[in-house]
């Protein structure tokens, strides 16, 4: 036969039954190749799982030439069949070995390393109103001073009646108050533990008490919420001069003894005289300037000597006993010792700000 006869034939007839089955047995051999190279790069459970199904599946490449088997010469059957199933098993079992792989490499990236140096925990600090706070009581225990406190949810009595302010009084406007309902307040100051504690001891009381307070009043010096510490000390023959010793103590501990203390005239319903406590300007030591508004002179405290009506109210004996309080803001305090002008920083929760103290 000529050559161009036998190209013809070979164009025009599909090839012959032995052709064919080594067409399956290159086949086969190419699938299982390229199926090889897909699972040596794969590296996550769902790209094998999508091979399975590409060679494998009811649609698979392996799986539609298994079916073209049946087509085969019925001699040429059985080998062709025996190619393509061990290819298959050989296949699977690739797969199960490349799912293992990836699997292990997952708990291996999980797996903790014990020799890594630990990782620090962040050592907390105190806020630095409590640790005001704290160093304010401590000065006044170091005085003899027991610590007491009173509720933040306080009645319209012990916030405003029992320390001789009475309804209609203009003093309540003096504190923009949250009521809660007309008998009940967010107390507006620490002044209604003197009344509280008073009921419950007889003299001698030295008490100091800290807590929260609250206004409706919002600014650069102001927050609804805010802290104070009260102090009240009632006792037989107490005077001006016992409360002036005992600020300028305190005064002088908190800051030093080069900060001295100004005693003005004021008035609270609740002591009779009563003084605002002025210090030295802790910025510039009373040269004027913008922190104390150019007075040499800021505004720390209100105090005097216990009101014969407030002592009448708890029934102490207004002949026999005499007393003084005195109230103070710790943020006022705080802002003062560590320079900070404006209020609302400390209630930011900022960790920049507060890691600082
Ligand atoms: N409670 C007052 C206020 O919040 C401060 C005060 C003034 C307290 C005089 C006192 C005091 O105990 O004697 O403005």
């Amino acid at each position: 036969m000529a050559a161009s006869q036998r190209a013809a034939m070979a164009t025009r007839h599909p090839p012959r039954p032995k052709d064919r089955a080594r067409i399956v047995e290159n086949t086969i051999a190419q699938i299982e190749q390229e199926a090889e190279q897909a699972l040596a790069a794969a590296s996550r459970s769902e790209q094998v799982r999508e091979i399975s199904v590409r060679y494998l599946g009811r649609k698979g490449l392996v799986t539609q030439l298994l079916r073209k088997i049946s087509t085969l010469p019925i001699q040429d059957r059985p080998r062709a069949g025996q190619l393509v199933n061990h290819a298959k098993i050989r296949m699977e079992g690739r797969i199960e070995k490349t799912l293992e792989r990836i699997q292990h490499q997952v708990a291996d990236d999980d797996r903790i390393d014990v020799s890594l140096p630990g990782r620090p925990a962040g050592l907390g600090t105190l806020h630095p109103i409590t640790q005001i706070t704290d160093a304010i009581c401590n000065i006044f225990r170091k005085m003899g001073f027991a610590i007491a406190e009173g509720p933040e949810i306080e009645t319209d009595y012990y916030n405003f009646e029992a320390l001789n302010i009475p309804k209609n009084h203009p003093a309540r406007d003096m504190q923009d108050t949250f009521y809660i309902s007309p008998n009940v307040v967010l107390r507006t100051h620490t002044s209604p533990t003197q009344p509280r504690v008073m009921e419950k001891r007889r003299p001698p009381v030295r008490i100091i008490a800290p807590g929260k307070v609250y206004r409706c009043d919002s600014d650069l010096t102001h927050t609804p919420m805010f802290h104070q510490v009260e102090g009240l000390l009632v006792d037989e023959q107490v005077s001006f001069g016992d409360l002036k010793g005992i600020l300028t103590a305190f005064v002088h501990d908190m800051f030093d003894a080069r900060t001295s203390l100004r005693f003005r005239p004021s008035f609270f319903p609740f002591t009779e005289p009563s003084a605002e406590v002025d210090i030295l300007c802790v910025m510039c030591r009373g040269k004027g300037c913008r922190v104390c508004s150019q007075t040499g002179w800021l505004e720390v405290l209100g105090s005097g000597m216990v009101h014969p009506a407030v002592f009448e109210n708890v029934g102490y004996d207004t002949e026999r006993y005499s007393g003084f309080a005195f109230g103070m803001g710790v943020e006022r305090i705080a802002m003062l010792k560590y320079g900070i002008d404006d209020i609302r920083k400390f209630f930011e929760n900022d960790l920049r700000f507060l890691g600082q103290f």
